[in-house]
C-alpha cells in the first residue's frame, strides 16, 4: 500500500513538473508555450528579451559602436558579426544552460543578397523579373547563413525607391510598389521556406519601415515628407504584401515621416501593422534609431526616446542598450504598463518559438566547404546574374559579337575588378569567389579572339595616365569592350551622391576611346541608375550588369558571344541627368500634357531609359490584346490576352509587363501602374499567349488616404506594350 501511494506521487509530481513546463514541451502549441514561459519570467528577464546586443567583430563603419561585450546570458537577441557555428554554438549554450529559464538566443544578421554565394544585387534581381529564381537565390542564401549559426536575417529592404541619389536604392527592388511587394515576397519565401522550423530556414525582416526610400534629396537619415496618400499608396503596399506572406519581423526606419519619426510612430508600428494587418511577429529597431529619436527633436533624453518608441511599437531595441537601461525606472513610474511588456516579449518568443529555437537552439556544424558555394548555389548565382543585365543599347546589331571580333580589348576599371563586382552589404563574399570580367570574357572568347586587358583609370581621381596604354590596345582592336562603373561603397547605407553620372575620368576616358574610330560597347557594373546623357552617344552597344556577384564575368561573356540571349528590364528609370530627377513611369498626369507645357527649358523631360527597358537579340511582335469582354461587373473578373511572336532568328525570353490606367476618378491616379507580368521563352518563330486575369477589387480600386479601398465604376484601360485597351466597370 505504501509503495502504490509513494508510486502514485511520483506520477503526480512528474505530471506536475510536465504541466510546469509548457514551454519546453514540444508537443504543446505555441501559444500556451509562450504563455506559459511568460508567466515564469521576472521582470529583469523580460527587459533583457527586448534588448539586442552585438556579437563578434563590427566591420560596418556606420554602425560605430559599443566594442563586442561580455554577452548577458539572457540577452533577447545578438547580431552576430560572424560565421563561425562552434563559438555560437557556445554563445547559445551559455543561454540554454546557465540562464534560470534557458531562452535561446536569437542571432541576427544582415544577409541581403546572399551569404557567400554572392548574387546580384537587390536592384538588379528585379530586373529578371523572376522571383522563381530569386526565391531559390534566397534560399541558398538562408541555408549558407543557417550553417554559419545565423537565425535571422535583416531583409528584404522593400523601400519603394525613385531618387537615385540614395545609396540604398542598390538594397531594394526599384521604383515601383508592385515590383518591390512581387520581389519581397519572393525573398521572404526563399528565406522562410515552407516553415519556419525547417532546418534551413531563417526569419526575414522587413525594412525599413516606412517611407526611408522618400529621403529628401536622397539623403540618409533625413526627413520623408509624405503625403497621406503617397503613404497609403506608394510605401505602405510592398509592406502589406509580405506581411501578408508571413514575414516573421519589421523593422523601424530611420527616417522621420511627416513630423514622426519611423521608429517612434504609433500609427504605422501599431495602428497599421499591429492592428489593421494583425502582424504577430516584433519590430526591431534600427541601429541607433531610438537614440537618434533625440537627434531628430521628438525626445529630450534616451528615457524618453525609449519610452516613445516602445509605446510606439517597437518592441527590440537594436544595440542601442536604452530598454535595458531605462524600462525598470518606467514601469515602476507606471508610464509603461506591464501588460504591454509582456506582449512584447511574447512576440519576439513566438518568433523564437516558430523557428523552433527552443527544441533545437544549436547550428549543426559542417565543414565550410559543405556549407558554401555549392554547385547548385553557383548555377542559380549564375542563372540570375545573366537575367538580371540589361542590354540597354544595340546599334547596328553590335551585338553578339561576331567572328570577326579577333581582337579584342577590355578595358576600363571594372575589367579585371573582383571586390566592386560584389556590391555593398557583403560581408561574407570574397573577392577570390568572384569571377571577374576578364576571367570571364577570356573564358568564353580565349580560344577563338586576342584579348587585351588595360585598366586606362580608375573609377575617380584625374589620373591619365593609364589612358596611352589603354588607347594603342584600343586601336589595334576590332572592338572596345569598356568596362566602367561604381565602387560598391558608393552604394548602400550612407552612401549617397549629389550627382548619378560617372566620375569625369571615366567619361573622358571613353571619349578618348571614341577618336579610335573602333566599335565601343560599354559595359556598366553600378549600384544605382546612371546618368548617361554624355556616354550613351559614344556608345554604339550598353550592357547594365548591375553589381552581379560572383559569377558576373560568365554571365556577360554569355551575353557578349550570344550564348546567352539578354532578357532583363529595368526595375527603375534611368534619367537623362541628376536634375530630372525624379522620374518614374508612375508618375502622375501633369494638367498641360501637351506641347513643351511644364518642360524643362535645357533638356528634354523624358528619361535616356524607362522602367521596363531592355532589348533583345530577337525581336518579339505582339498581336492586338483581345478581352474577354468590354464591361463587367465589380464582382465579375476579366481576362486579356496578347499573342507574343518572337520573329528574329534566335530564341529569346520576353518579360510582358501589363498596367492599368484610370483615367477619370475621384482621386487623381498615376498614369500607368504595374499589375502583373509574366516571363516565357519562345524558340524562333514561335507564337505564344500572355494572359493577364483582371480582379477588378484587387488590380482597380485604389486606397484613399486612410487606407481604406474604393472600386469606382467606369472606363479603364489595360496597357500592354503600349497599346491601351479600353473597358468598363458597371455597378
Ligand atoms: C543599419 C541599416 O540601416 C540596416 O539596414 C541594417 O540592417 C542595420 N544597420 C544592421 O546592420
Amino acid at each position: 500500500m505504501k509503495r502504490i501511494s509513494i508510486l502514485l506521487s511520483i506520477i503526480l509530481a512528474f505530471q506536475l513538473s510536465l504541466k510546469a513546463q509548457i514551454y519546453k514541451d514540444k508537443k504543446a502549441p505555441i501559444e500556451s508555450r509562450i504563455k506559459d514561459l511568460v508567466s515564469k519570467m521576472n521582470l529583469d528577464e523580460k527587459i533583457l528579451q527586448l534588448n539586442q546586443y552585438t556579437a563578434g567583430l563590427n566591420t560596418n563603419v556606420n554602425n560605430i559602436g559599443e566594442a563586442t561585450k561580455s554577452i548577458p546570458d539572457g540577452i533577447g537577441s545578438l547580431i552576430y558579426f560572424s560565421a563561425d557555428p562552434v563559438w555560437r554554438n557556445e554563445i547559445q549554450k551559455k543561454a540554454m544552460e546557465e540562464s534560470r529559464l534557458g531562452i535561446p538566443i536569437l542571432f541576427g544578421f544582415d544577409v541581403i543578397h546572399g551569404f557567400r554565394t554572392v548574387y546580384p544585387i537587390s536592384l538588379a534581381q528585379a530586373c529578371s523579373w523572376d522571383p522563381a529564381l530569386v526565391t531559390q537565390a534566397a534560399a541558398i542564401a538562408a541555408k549558407e547563413a543557417k550553417l554559419s549559426g545565423v537565425d535571422w536575417t535583416f531583409s528584404p529592404m522593400i523601400d519603394v525607391a525613385r531618387d537615385p541619389r540614395w545609396g540604398r536604392v542598390a538594397e531594394g527592388y526599384g521604383e515601383d510598389p508592385y515590383t518591390n511587394a512581387m520581389f519581397g515576397v519572393a525573398t521572404v519565401k526563399g528565406y522562410q521556406g515552407k516553415n519556419l522550423s525547417d532546418p534551413n530556414s531563417i526569419a526575414a525582416c522587413l525594412k525599413h519601415f516606412v517611407a526611408y526610400g522618400a529621403s529628401e534629396g536622397g539623403r540618409d537619415y533625413r526627413y520623408s515628407d509624405v503625403s497621406m496618400q503617397s503613404l497609403w499608396e506608394t510605401y505602405l503596399p510592398p509592406y502589406e504584401a509580405c506581411v501578408k506572406a508571413g514575414a516573421a519581423t519589421v523593422m523601424s526606419s530611420f527616417n522621420d515621416i511627416s513630423g514622426v519619426p519611423g521608429s517612434a510612430n504609433p500609427y504605422t508600428l501599431t495602428e497599421i501593422l499591429k492592428k489593421r494587418w494583425k502582424h504577430d511577429g516584433f519590430v526591431v529597431s534600427d541601429w541607433d534609431a531610438i537614440a537618434q529619436l533625440i537627434n531628430q527633436g521628438v525626445a529630450a533624453d534616451r528615457k524618453e526616446a525609449g519610452y516613445k518608441a516602445f509605446m510606439a511599437g517597437v518592441e527590440m531595441d537594436m544595440k542601442d542598450n536604452i530598454y535595458f537601461e531605462n524600462f525598470k525606472a518606467l514601469i515602476a513610474e507606471k508610464k509603461i504598463p506591464m501588460s504591454k511588456i509582456d506582449d512584447a516579449v511574447s512576440r519576439i518568443l513566438r518568433v523564437k518559438f516558430r523557428l523552433g529555437l527552443f527544441d533545437q537552439p544549436y547550428t549543426t556544424v559542417v565543414d565550410e566547404s559543405a556549407r558554401y558555394l555549392q554547385s547548385e548555389s553557383k548555377t542559380i548565382a549564375q542563372k540570375l546574374a545573366a537575367e538580371s543585365m540589361v542590354l540597354l543599347k544595340n546599334e547596328s546589331k553590335t551585338l553578339p559579337l561576331t567572328a570577326s571580333a579577333r581582337q579584342i580589348a577590355l578595358i576600363g576599371p571594372m575589367a579585371a575588378d573582383k571586390s566592386n563586382l560584389l556590391g555593398a552589404w557583403s560581408f561574407n563574399g570574397r573577392e577570390y569567389d568572384v569571377e571577374s570580367l576578364s576571367e570571364g570574357i577570356t573564358k568564353e572568347f580565349g580560344t577563338t579572339a586576342k584579348i587585351d586587358v588595360a585598366k586606362g583609370c580608375d573609377f575617380d581621381g584625374n589620373d591619365e595616365s593609364g589612358f596611352s596604354e589603354a588607347i594603342s590596345l584600343a586601336k589595334k582592336s576590332d572592338v572596345i569592350l569598356v568596362c566602367l562603373g561604381e565602387k560598391k561603397g558608393w552604394s548602400g547605407e550612407n552612401a549617397s551622391r549629389s550627382t548619378i553620372a560617372l566620375p569625369a575620368i571615366q567619361e573622358k576616358f571613353v571619349q578618348e576611346l571614341k577618336k579610335t574610330g573602333k566599335p565601343i560597347v560599354l559595359i556598366l557594373s553600378n549600384g544605382r541608375p546612371l546618368e548617361l546623357v554624355r556616354l550613351e552617344p559614344l556608345a554604339d552597344a550598353i550592357i547594365e550588369i548591375w553589381q552581379p556577384g560572383i559569377a558576373g564575368g560568365s554571365a556577360l561573356a554569355g551575353i557578349l558571344s550570344g550564348r546567352i540571349n539578354p532578357s532583363g528590364k529595368l526595375s527603375i528609370t534611368f534619367p537623362l541627368t541628376t536634375g530630372q530627377i525624379p522620374t518614374y513611369y508612375n508618375m502622375r498626369q501633369s494638367a498641360r500634357p501637351s506641347g513643351n507645357q511644364g518642360d524643362y527649358q535645357d533638356i528634354s523631360t523624358q528619361p535616356l531609359y524607362w522602367f521596363g527597358h531592355g532589348l533583345s537579340y530577337t525581336t518579339f511582335d505582339y498581336g492586338i490584346p483581345k478581352l474577354s469582354a468590354t464591361k463587367i461587373k465589380k464582382t465579375d473578373k476579366l481576362s486579356v490576352e496578347v499573342e507574343v511572336s518572337n520573329t528574329g532568328n534566335v530564341a529569346g525570353t520576353e518579360t510582358v509587363l501589363w498596367y492599368i490606367s484610370d483615367p477619370a476618378c475621384s482621386i487623381s491616379r498615376p498614369m500607368k501602374e504595374l499589375k502583373y507580368f509574366d516571363k516565357k521563352e519562345l524558340a524562333p518563330g514561335a507564337k505564344t499567349i500572355f494572359k493577364f486575369e483582371i480582379d477588378p477589387n484587387r488590380d482597380l480600386s485604389y486606397v484613399d488616404s486612410n487606407g481604406k479601398r474604393f472600386l469606382e465604376s467606369g472606363d479603364y484601360f489595360v496597357i500592354v506594350n503600349n497599346q491601351k485597351m479600353k473597358f468598363e466597370i458597371i455597378d
